[in-house]
């Protein structure tokens, strides 16, 4: 998307990393970390609002993230119930539909039920979609993919032979969303974490060391800036 000359990606995806950091760089239990991670993302919600993203896709909680300490655990539940509650507010504000991306069903009924009250509150909001992965994993989200194509094959509704790419995005998490242009990860690390693997085949990848309660909104739009420097190519010459 061409706005005032600057491209905008149409779909950006946040590895949202550096919350334990952040909060040992300013002596606060773990758990203050997350949350400042999570106002950070509220506030962040509405600036890609306003920069003229179409997809934001936020990676908030890992399958391997259970495998942190109870208490750790714990933490990050409890700061889910207050901010998908606290979401619809911004969703309504910001016209924004929110929908989640991952394996729901491991959460507790009342993080379920407050994921689905937000997921139909905001369900006709036009101006963005915002994608929260929850107990994502990418070789989760592929092997259920393949068990349930595997399923329809052996009750003889699904022919293997004509599988194709299609059938396999169309069977994933993602299979409403165009793959991500640019992939931001906060925090210094390099690496995908398990994060839309089959999706990101040709997504531009931004790392940066800025911790993810420290990353604004000025923080986006020099991710933006560069993605618009990148010379995008998909194999051909
Ligand atoms: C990211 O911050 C948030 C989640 C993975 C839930 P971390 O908790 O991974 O922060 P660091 O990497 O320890 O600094
Ligand atoms: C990736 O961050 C998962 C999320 C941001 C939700 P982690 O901090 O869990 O990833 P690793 O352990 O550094 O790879
Ligand atoms: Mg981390």
């Amino acid at each position: 998307m061409e706005d005032n000359g600057k491209t905008i990606p149409r779909h950006v995806a946040i590895i949202l990393d550096g919350n334990g950091r952040y909060a040992k760089a300013h002596g606060l239990p773990r758990r203050l970390g997350h949350k400042a991670g999570c106002d950070n993302l509220e506030t962040l919600v509405e600036d890609a609002a306003d920069l003229g993203i179409e997809i934001l896709t936020v990676y908030g909680f890992s399958t391997e993230n259970w495998k942190r300490s109870d208490e750790e655990v714990g933490a990050l539940m409890t700061l889910f119930r207050i901010y998908l509650k606290r979401l619809r507010k911004v969703a309504a504000a910001k016209n924004v539909k929110v929908t989640a991306i991952g394996e729901v069903s491991r959460f507790s009924a009342d993080i379920r039920e407050a994921l689905a009250e937000l997921e139909a509150a905001t369900k006709d909001n036009t101006r963005m979609r915002f994608v929260i992965a929850i107990n994502y994993g990418a070789r989760d989200e592929l092997t259920r993919a393949a068990r349930r194509l595997a399923a329809q094959a052996a009750a003889g509704e699904l022919d293997p032979a004509s599988i194709t790419e299609e059938t396999i995005a169309g069977a994933l998490d993602t299979a409403d969303l165009p793959d991500p242009d640019l992939l931001i990860r906060t925090g210094g690390e390099q690496r995908l974490s398990n994060y839309l693997l089959w999706q990101s085949a040709y997504t531009e990848f931004y790392f940066t060391e800025v911790l993810w309660p420290d990353f604004h909104r000025e923080q986006l739009e020099e991710a933006i800036e560069e993605y618009g420097r990148r010379n995008r190519r998909y194999g051909g010459r």
